[in-house]
């Protein structure tokens, strides 16, 4: 492999907007994502922010095989995604996991959280590993337990005798069972208490380091991409607005996009208290998003070209590009 572990090429998703019950009809396309590209080498965090409805989600479901592209393409190792099927795309599933929000939405309630890690490993083995014995099965299955900071023993118990970031941790063992390259973690640790995400965030850096994992960290919280990402990509409205090192980004954030969400948290970056920018107003419809730049209705530096000419994403500086006519002469 020479490229990046994975690589998103001009990537669309536009969903049909119908009415109707019976006769539907499509009144438009929701552009919920609208050409966006970025790499994510092996081992490495890529952070995905955003207002809601800016198309994470959607970006997420992509690479995860879970939706189609309209236009654009997606490679793993240098090899598309798309049309993946049967024993392919088995081994892509295995490759590429994730861990949601809600663990619930990824554990049955019914089912001991051992025999929910077994099944993700079986399910996730390739054919011929297929019959694998259940002892090296239930040790696999300790040594995940052991690996997300759960005991061995935990395997008897019920997702619901276990707390929120417990449940995150099993969620997170099942994702690892099949050793993947790639998990996608989509705001894993939003829904849990404050004093318990450093935790996690501490447990994911950790379990990268040891298996050099990448994951796609899709987070409304800045600090939390601070903390874990080694490149973040700012979305807009379905368009990547700004995209850096993170280590770059906090120090020198151009886009009134960005500066606007950084302001709305304790986020410091030179220069703050002359800029910052408070949003106003909420986020367009993605199904009719403004001409032009799609944040003009919003932001305080607009010009007369915002409106009629979209602006590209260019480099300001190495590895770090924006799209905004404010650096069109950069
Ligand atoms: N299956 C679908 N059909 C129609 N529209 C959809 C579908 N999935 C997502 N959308 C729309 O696409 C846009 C992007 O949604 P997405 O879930 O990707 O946003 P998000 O950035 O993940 O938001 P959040 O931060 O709230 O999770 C939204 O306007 C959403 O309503
Ligand atoms: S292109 Fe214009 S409207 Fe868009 S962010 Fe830049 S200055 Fe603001
Ligand atoms: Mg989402």
């Amino acid at each position: 492999m020479s490229g990046p572990l994975l690589r998103v090429e001009g990537v669309k998703k536009h969903f049909a907007f119908t009415k109707g019950i019976l006769f539907s009809r499509t009144l438009g396309h929701i552009k919920a994502v609208d050409d966006v590209s970025f790499d994510i080498k092996a081992g490495e965090t890529l952070g995905l922010v955003g207002e809601s409805g800016c198309g994470k989600t959607t970006t997420s479901r992509m690479i995860l095989n879970l939706e189609e592209p309209t236009e654009g393409r997606i490679l793993l190792e240098d090899q598309p995604i798309q049309g993946l099927q049967g024993e392919a795309l088995r081994a892509y599933r295995a490759k590429v996991q994730a861990v949601f929000q809600d663990p619930w939405s990824s554990l049955n309630p019914r089912m001991k959280v051992g025999r929910t890690i077994a099944e993700s490993l079986i399910v996730n083995a390739s054919r011929d590993r297929k019959s694998g014995d259940q002892a090296k099965i239930a040790a696999r299955v300790r040594e995940l337990l052991l690996q997300v900071g759960l005991r061995p023993e935990q395997a008897e118990q019920y997702p619901h005798e276990f707390s929120g970031g417990q449940r995150q941790r099993v969620a997170l063992a099942a994702a690892l069972a099949s050793r993947p390259k790639l998990i996608v973690l989509d705001e894993p640790v939003s829904a849990l208490d404050v004093s318990i995400r450093a935790q996690m965030m501490n447990l994911l850096k950790d379990i990268q380091a040891q298996d050099n994992v990448a994951y796609l960290l899709v987070a409304h919280d800045l600090a939390t991409v601070r903390h874990m990402a080694n490149h973040t990509v700012v979305m807009y409205l379905g368009k990547i607005v700004e995209k850096a090192p993170t280590e770059q980004l906090f120090a020198d954030v151009r886009h009134p996009y960005t500066k606007a969400l950084f302001s709305a948290v304790l986020v410091a970056w030179p220069g703050r208290s002359e800029e910052e920018i408070e949003l106003r107003g909420e986020v367009p419809s993605p199904l009719n998003p403004p001409s032009g730049c799609r944040f003009h209705t919003r932001c305080p530096y607009v010009m007369q070209r915002c409106s009629q000419q979209e602006p590209l994403l260019r480099e300001v500086s190495p590895g770090h590009a924006v799209a905004c006519h404010l650096f069109d002469n950069a």
